[in-house]
């Protein structure tokens, strides 16, 4: 009997989060770290939760150039490894002051400040050693590529420069004057934040697969879309979720003065433009074929999801 794409869909996210927590399970186990204590910390904020959705994307969409799930997981370790750093210091006082993730205390609740931001600083330098290993790429060119791209999609052009348009939006920085609410500042900055990894997810997976320059434009706007769409969907759970769902507080985005698209065109406007962004992306993956199945799947997942 066939399986529907959406029990497929779950079956292959769940064994890429297997496979990705083990390999950085390993990372940290073989990086002999000199104090146990940052160690348990980098392990609190990379193991035991997530729905590994990056590394997903990565991993499949290099399987769409025939590179199988062992090849593309350092670099989609990588990947999650910046995305966990980027959330243990979101959550921090200093930015959105959040006491649960993933289900569990923060990584600074469960430990303190001070060691979650250097579990933090850890796990974005432990994203690029296993970038540049010759285990993530036999082609030292395509390491480089790697490693340059992970770090423009991560930094202040990427998602660090989204996180600080993010608290401009808040109104804490006044003396900048980005306090516009507008449908295009608000995208930009969740292209940033959110969409910068998430593109890099595409993009490592094409790199990998040596994907051409016309397969490598069309992923790019299916990441584009799903970036998009990922926040959206982001933002409606922090008003209609429930914390124990979602594993994260919600109710805060309002309270906090988040600009976000519920914000903005309240929850029908921000549910018509979730659909029109998850048109957008199955219509980017026409060129693939049934090859791209599960990441048109995909694109419905982060749409409906509940956590
Ligand atoms: C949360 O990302 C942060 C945002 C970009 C909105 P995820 O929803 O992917 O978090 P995990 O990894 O599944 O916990
Ligand atoms: C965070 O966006 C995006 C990151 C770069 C971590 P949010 O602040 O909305 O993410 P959550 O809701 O805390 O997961
Ligand atoms: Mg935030
Ligand atoms: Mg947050
Ligand atoms: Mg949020």
């Amino acid at each position: 009997m066939q399986q529907s794409s959406e029990t497929a869909l779950l079956a292959a996210l769940a064994r890429t989060a297997d496979a990705v927590a083990a390999y950085m399970d390993r990372a940290i186990e073989e990086s002999r770290l000199p104090s146990a204590r940052l160690a348990a910390a980098m392990r609190h904020a990379t193991l035991g939760g997530g729905k590994r959705l990056r590394p997903f994307l990565l991993v499949e969409s290099a399987a769409l150039f025939g590179v199988a799930m062992e090849e593309a997981l350092p670099a989609a370790a990588a990947l999650e490894c910046v995305h966990c750093y980027s959330l243990v210091h979101d959550d921090l006082p200093a930015m959105d002051d959040d006491d649960l993730r993933r289900g569990q205390p923060t990584v600074h609740r469960a430990f303190d400040e001070a060691t979650a931001i250097l579990a933090g600083d850890a796990l974005l330098t432990l994203a690029f050693d296993l970038l540049a290993r010759p285990e993530a790429h036999p082609d030292p060119a395509v390491r480089v590529a790697l490693v340059a791209g992970l770090a423009r999609a991560s930094g202040a052009s990427g998602m660090v420069g989204g996180q600080m348009l993010d608290l401009a939006a808040e109104g804490r920085f006044d003396a900048e004057g980005r306090t516009e609410r507008d449908a295009a500042a608000i995208a930009e900055l969740q292209a940033l934040k959110t969409g910068a990894l998430l593109r890099f997810a595409c993009e490592g997976g094409a790199r990998l697969g040596g994907a051409s320059a016309a397969e490598r434009a069309a992923l790019d706007a299916y990441a584009s879309a799903i970036g998009r769409a990922f926040q959206i969907a982001d933002d409606l759970l922090d008003v209609e979720g429930e914390a124990e769902a979602v594993g994260k507080a919600v109710g805060k985005d309002a309270a906090a003065g988040k600009a976000t698209f519920v914000g903005l065109l309240g929850i029908a406007g921000a549910r018509a433009e979730l659909a029109r962004l998850i048109g957008a992306a199955e219509s980017a993956l026409r060129p693939f074929g049934t090859r791209a199945t599960l990441l048109a799947e995909a694109a419905r997942f982060i749409a409906e999801r509940r956590n």
